[in-house]
């Protein structure tokens, strides 16, 4: 066949689409519009898809399973940009949901096992300590005596220790209790926590180097993409809170940060990540959080990098193209 006679790539709005997307989301909005635009330039078409409407049905769902939009074949592949709150039960049924498009071979990006193990702040740590990550140390109980034994020991000792409710988010409900108060700090009421006692060494950021700060490093495919400092006007430096965003070139990021924000991303097992760390006296590094649906509005706005298309291009590359011998 003369090269001349070989069939030309057909026009991009002819193309057929490459193939069908879920975003789990409940409230699509910015992000949503992103990353449908991003599979578009992909060729691949989504649709938006609540959690909450899908279901298990074993007679009449495609291998068990209901989702709207989907009625005559599952997606190709699920991107999980939001679960919405609810009961555990729901909340375990939208998780089943994921779970069972993974046993029956659909790429879900993160994976609802990723998604339970960032969502739950005491398997994060377990896990970060596990892969020898740095994390400050902690403690997660549900007797309130050991709590209290544990936060005397620490305040004694002159240490700030941290309360956060075990699936909190945005620094919602986080306490510290600070060494040498007068009178002696005391244990919250755990029924302000649903009975869990998660405590954590208070790290101190607030000295030197501008004030209170933390660091977010958004994490694709394995590797640090873009960074920002968050800048709070008190300890709790997320942007819910009042933090304010400042951008970090990746070139000139310290190395060390990059590489933690990477090797905890795959301690929890996740194809992205937000990672939170902190820097303490002595410049000593921390990582307290993986976020494993982290939004990246406030990145976009400091960095050059589509971070949509980088997300959308890693789910395809490692999970839906074929390997080359497949293929022939
Ligand atoms: N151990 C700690 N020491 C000092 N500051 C902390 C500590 N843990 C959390 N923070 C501050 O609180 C914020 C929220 O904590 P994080 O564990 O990330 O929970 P959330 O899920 O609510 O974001 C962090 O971004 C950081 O600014
Ligand atoms: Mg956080």
């Amino acid at each position: 066949m003369s090269l001349t006679s070989l069939p030309r790539p057909m026009p991009r709005t002819m193309r057929p689409a490459a193939g069908r997307i879920a975003i789990a989301t409940d409230d699509p909005g910015w992000h949503g519009a992103q990353l449908r635009r991003a599979f578009k330039a992909r060729a691949y078409s989504s649709v938006y898809v609540k959690l909450e409407d899908c279901r298990i049905d074993l007679q009449h769902g495609i291998q068990g399973i209901v989702m709207p939009g989907f009625d005559a074949r599952l997606p190709d592949a699920v991107f999980v940009r939001g679960i919405a709150a609810g009961t555990l039960e729901q909340v375990v049924l939208r998780l089943d949901i994921l779970h069972a498009l993974r046993e029956i071979g659909i790429p879900v990006y993160n994976s609802a096992r990723a998604v339970e193990r960032s969502v739950d702040k005491a398997m994060t740590s377990f896990l970060l300590k596990n892969a020898g990550i740095p994390t400050p140390p902690t403690w997660v109980t549900e007797s309130a005596a050991q709590a209290r034994s544990i936060l005397l020991r620490e305040t004694v000792a002159g240490r700030d220790v941290v309360i956060k409710p075990l699936f909190g988010s945005q620094g919602a409900g986080l306490q510290r209790l600070q060494a040498g108060a007068k009178p002696p700090v005391k244990l919250p009421e755990l029924a302000e926590y649903n009975q869990v006692c998660y405590l954590q060494s208070f790290v101190e950021t607030g000295r030197g180097q501008g004030g209170w700060h933390d660091y977010r490093i958004f994490v694709i495919g394995g590797v640090a993409v873009a960074a920002l400092i968050r800048r709070g006007s008190n300890w709790i430096n997320n942007v819910a809170q009042g933090g304010r965003c400042e951008t970090v070139a990746m070139d000139a990021m310290d190395g060390h940060m990059k590489r933690l924000a990477q090797d905890a991303t795959r301690a929890v097992g996740m194809d992205y990540a937000g990672v939170d760390i902190l820097r303490g006296a002595d410049n000593q590094l921390f990582v307290i959080e993986v976020n494993s649906m982290p939004a990246w509005q406030g990145l976009q706005r400091v960095t050059e990098k589509n971070i949509a298309q980088a997300l959308v291009d890693d789910l395809i590359a490692r999970h839906l193209s074929q390997p080359l011998e497949a293929v022939c």
